[in-house]
């Protein structure tokens, strides 16, 4: 088995090295000729992907991750609060069986919990054993729905998305690749990352077209897709995690809600809380050549950070770019 997955996990590398990569697409930039973390991106069906795990991850999981109905998966784009989302649908699903006190979240980072198709699942060169899984099986992927095989599209697995203002998920995305280490740690110039997002070039981006591909099913198939934004989740999160929670098909009860079920939830999985577990103050995630710190995945949670990193014209800029590729969607940011 071990000789048959290596097969075809070597085919998806050959595949790769067919594909464009970003550093013949990109013009040069200020600093250096090419933002490190961005030097070695491939595009795939319009979308850039770092190849080593992620992109072989993601090819393995649309060739063979058999989905079920009763499946839910956390779509996002890098950077938009993936992280507090896993937590809180996790806790969320498995309140009865792990009620806060005794979550797993409290030793495990929430990637852990809800592991990702295409970097924990199927990004270890070993196609995974999924149908032991228990349903509903939370799983996360950061692949675009244009990328979605026909068999996931009517599978009618549930899908929650998040997204996020994309200044704010810029600002954020520039401070993560800086703070993740792996073999290497990378020391790009905001400048040369931002003339880089705005290309497209970015990990999962372009995120216009991320956003645009689940918006558009979410209006498709409004039972089946959630679409969500991080600045609700901030400012009302009491409602969009009862919204979260019907959509999931396990509503809180009246008695849970006297019992301050959604109170606890929301404060296990709160930014504060969180990062001050040991296991995210110190521990990794990924066990890979590129392994995360995870801390990294935890930094200020403001809306509206990006006023402290980016000048007026460059907020111009990207504002216009959104919305000239939105036009007419019925979505804005
Ligand atoms: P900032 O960099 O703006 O602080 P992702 O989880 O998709 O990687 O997104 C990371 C962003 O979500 C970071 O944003 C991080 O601080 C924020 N975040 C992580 N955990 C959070 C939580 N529990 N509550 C609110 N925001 C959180």
């Amino acid at each position: 088995e071990e000789e048959q997955d290596e097969r075809i996990y070597k085919t998806y590398e050959q595949l790769i090295l067919t594909l464009p990569d970003s550093t013949k697409y990109l013009p040069p930039f200020s600093s250096s000729s090419m933002t490190k973390f961005h030097q070695h991106l491939r595009c795939y069906h319009g979308f850039w992907f770092r190849p080593e795990f992620v992109l072989l991850g993601a090819m393995a999981a649309q060739d063979h991750f058999v989905p079920r109905s009763s499946d839910i998966l956390i779509c996002t784009p890098p950077k938009v609060g993936t992280t507090w989302l896993k937590a809180l649908a996790f806790a969320t699903l498995n309140r009865n069986d792990q009620p806060c006190r005794q979550s797993l979240l409290l030793s495990h980072n929430p990637h852990i919990c809800v592991p990702s198709l295409e970097y924990n699942l199927y990004g270890e060169r070993r196609l995974p054993e999924l149908t032991a899984v228990p349903s509903p099986r939370l799983l996360s992927t950061h692949i675009p729905y244009q990328l979605f095989p026909s068999s996931w599209v009517s599978s009618g697995f549930k899908i929650v998305y998040l997204c996020r203002n994309p200044k704010d998920t810029f600002v954020s995305y520039w401070h993560f690749i800086n703070k993740i280490t792996g073999e290497e740690s990378y020391h790009d110039s905001l400048d040369d990352v931002f003339n880089s997002f705005l290309k497209g070039v970015h990990l999962a981006g372009p995120l216009w077209d991320h956003v645009l591909g689940y918006w558009n099913a979410s209006l498709v198939n409004p039972h089946n897709v959630l679409f969500m934004r991080y600045e609700e989740l901030k400012s009302d999160p009491f409602v969009r995690l009862r919204r979260l929670a019907e959509f999931m098909q396990c509503p809180f009860s009246e008695e849970e809600e006297r019992q301050g079920v959604l109170e606890k939830i929301l404060d296990m999985c709160s930014l504060e809380s969180m990062r001050n577990l040991d296991v995210n103050k110190n521990g990794h995630t990924i066990k890979h050549s590129f392994k995360f710190k995870n801390d990294a995945f935890f930094r200020k949670g403001k809306v509206g950070d990006w006023v402290n990193f980016l000048t007026p014209e460059m907020a111009e800029r990207l504002d216009q770019l959104m919305e000239q590729k939105l036009h007419n969607c019925g979505l804005s940011f």
